[in-house]
């Protein structure tokens, strides 16, 4: 385990852990406030991501962010990371071996982070963090608390895209996040 975020993503910029180092143009480790109350986790870097070296700076996350403006979010103010941080070809889902072999960096990262709350974007996420007897639709928009973490399963913004009438779920499940941590 390292002691801060940069010398983690010292070691990231140059892993090769997985296959999925082979193809990458940037890793894209994670991006936002290191001290923030409230972490997202997506899946992986896009085309786009993997050009900026940035987490959700494509469609998917264009969407996100008007979520955030509409809802009060500053991104500065939260953290970004993704299960991998490198892309997987084609957009594919990361394998378990890929997933694998990321986790100690996000293990790492949430643990000098220390979030309140961590919405995990989709099924990728949730089933990676919490175990993959989670299913997405069941569990979005439920609290779930383990190890003093309240996690938020929510779809991931790449499905609103392809899904408009699942918006709304993921503005509640939002809403709830910001509802817990006012209280
Ligand atoms: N989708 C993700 O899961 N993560 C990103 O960073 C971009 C798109």
């Amino acid at each position: 385990m390292y002691e801060t975020l940069e010398e983690i993503e010292y070691v990231v910029k140059q892993c090769n852990k997985c296959k999925l180092c082979k193809n990458r143009t940037n890793t894209v480790f994670g991006v936002g406030n290191p001290n923030a109350k409230i972490m997202f986790i997506g899946e992986g870097p896009g085309a786009d991501e993997d050009l900026q070296g940035e987490p959700f700076v494509g469609k998917a996350g264009k969407l996100m962010n008007e979520a955030f403006k509409g809802l009060g979010i500053k991104r500065e103010e939260v953290y970004i990371a993704n299960i991998v941080k490198c892309r997987p070809p084609n957009n594919r889902n990361p394998e378990k071996d890929e997933a694998i072999a990321c986790m100690d960096y996000l293990r790492n990262q949430v643990m000098l982070i220390k979030p309140e709350i961590i919405v995990l974007l989709g099924s990728v996420a949730l089933k990676n963090i919490l175990g993959e007897e989670y299913g997405i639709t069941k569990s979005r928009g439920k609290w779930i608390i383990k190890k003093d973490i309240k996690y938020m399963p929510t779809f991931h913004p790449a499905a609103l895209l392809r899904d408009e009438s699942k918006k709304i779920y993921f503005w509640n499940d939002l809403k709830l996040v910001l509802e817990e941590l006012n209280k």
